[in-house]
C-alpha cells in the first residue's frame, strides 16, 4: 500500500517515519521546500516511549505528485481545505482519504473535495511534540479509531493493517461522528486552558479553579452534543477529560505548542466549533466563547507580549 502523509508535523513525522519502517511505501508532503530538503537528507528522528530511532522517509513538495492509496490528512484544521485541494488530483479513483486531525469540520471538508465514498475519519490518542524540523518526541501512547467500517470493508482492514503493522493500537468503528465529537470534548476542555496557563495537560485538573473551568467547557460542549444527537463513545465526559489529562500529563498539548511558537491555533476548529454548534441548536456555550475569544485575542496579539523582566533585565517599567 502506497501511502502519502499530508503535513510534516507531529503526527505526520510519527505515523510517517512508522509506516515506513514496517516497509510500507510512505512518502511526506511538505509545502515548505527548505524543511522537506532537510527531512529529505536528514531523515525523521523521533525519541520517547519506544525508544529513539531515525528513519529515512521521502519527502515531497506539491510540486512532484504521487498515487498514494491511502493520503493521511496530518496538516492544523484551518489548512485541511487548502492541502485537499493540492492532492485533489493525485489521488487515485479508489484511493482513500483519512482524516485523524483534532477539531470539528476536517471530515466534511475532506468529503467536500473528495466525495463522501472516499473519505474515512477518526481520531488517535497517541502523543507526539515536534523538537525542530522531522525531529519529533512520542511522549505518549494511545488508541487509534477509524472509521466508518460498515463491516466487511476490505480497504479500511488493510488500513487498520498497515496502522498495526506500524506499531498502533488501531480498531475500527461504525459511526466517525461520534469518535469525532468524543476526541473534540476531550480537546475542548483541554487545549484552550493550556493554551492560556503554558501549562502541560497533568497540571489541569490540579489547580482547583481550572479544572471547575474544565467541567463547564465540557458540561457546555456535552449539551450541544446532545442537542445535536450525538452519542459519544463514552459514559462520563468529565472523568474522560480528566483521565486524558492523566494519560498525557506530560503532553505540551498542540494548541499550546502553536501559543508557543507564536502559530494560528486550532481554536475556531475546537471551542469556536462548540459556540458556532451551539448557537445552530439553541444551546448557550458562554465558557466557551469567552475561552476562545481569549485564545484569538492571544494569537492576535503575539507581538506585543509584554517582556518578562526575569529573562529582558533592561526593561525598567516600575511597576509594582
Ligand atoms: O491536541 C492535543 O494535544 C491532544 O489531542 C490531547 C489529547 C489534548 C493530548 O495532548
Amino acid at each position: 500500500m502506497k501511502i502519502l502523509v499530508v503535513g510534516p508535523g507531529a503526527v505526520g513525522c510519527l505515523f510517517a517515519a512508522r509506516f515506513r519502517k514496517a516497509g510500507y511505501d510512505a512518502t511526506l508532503l511538505d509545502y515548505r521546500p527548505e524543511r522537506a530538503d532537510r527531512i529529505n537528507r536528514e531523515g525523521i528522528f523521533i525519541e520517547g516511549i519506544l525508544g529513539d530511532y531515525r528513519v529515512e522517509v521521502p519527502v515531497i513538495t506539491p510540486e512532484a505528485p504521487s498515487r498514494p492509496d491511502l493520503a493521511l490528512i496530518c496538516v492544523k484544521a484551518n489548512q485541511t481545505r487548502q492541502a485537499a485541494e493540492q492532492i485533489a488530483d493525485w489521488l487515485p479513483a479508489e484511493g482513500r482519504v483519512l482524516t485523524l486531525q483534532n477539531g470539528l469540520g476536517n471530515f466534511e471538508v475532506l468529503q467536500d473535495v473528495f466525495g463522501p465514498e472516499r473519505v474515512l475519519g477518526g481520531i488517535t490518542a497517541e502523543g507526539a511534540t515536534v523538537l525542530g524540523p522531522g525531529r519529533i518526541r512520542h511522549a505518549g501512547r494511545g488508541d487509534t479509531v477509524i472509521g466508518p467500517d460498515p463491516g466487511r470493508d476490505e480497504t479500511i482492514e488493510q488500513i487498520a493493517e498497515a496502522f498495526r503493522q506500524a506499531g498502533f493500537a488501531i480498531r475500527t468503528a461504525e459511526r466517525v461522528d461520534q469518535l469525532i465529537w468524543g476526541k473534540l470534548i476531550v480537546n475542548a476542555g483541554i487545549n484552550a486552558l493550556t493554551a492560556l496557563l503554558r501549562v502541560k495537560n497533568g497540571r489541569l485538573p490540579e489547580l482547583p479553579t481550572v479544572s471547575r473551568l474544565m467541567d463547564d467547557l465540557v458540561r457546555e460542549a456535552t449539551a450541544v452534543a446532545a442537542a445535536r444527537g450525538i452519542t459519544l463513545p463514552y459514559p462520563d465526559p468529565i472523568g474522560r477529560v480528566m483521565e486524558v489529562c492523566r494519560a498525557t500529563a506530560d503532553n505540551i498539548a498542540s494548541m499550546l505548542q502553536d501559543v508557543l511558537k507564536e502559530r494560528p491555533t486550532e481554536i475556531a476548529h475546537i471551542n469556536g466549533a462548540i459556540v458556532t454548534e451551539g448557537e445552530r441548536c439553541g444551546v448557550s456555550t458562554p465558557i466557551n466563547r469567552a475561552l476562545t475569544w481569549l485564545v484569538q485575542g492571544l494569537e492576535n496579539s503575539y507581538a506585543e507580549r509584554v517582556p518578562d523582566p526575569k529573562t529582558s533585565p533592561g526593561d525598567r517599567t516600575g511597576a509594582g
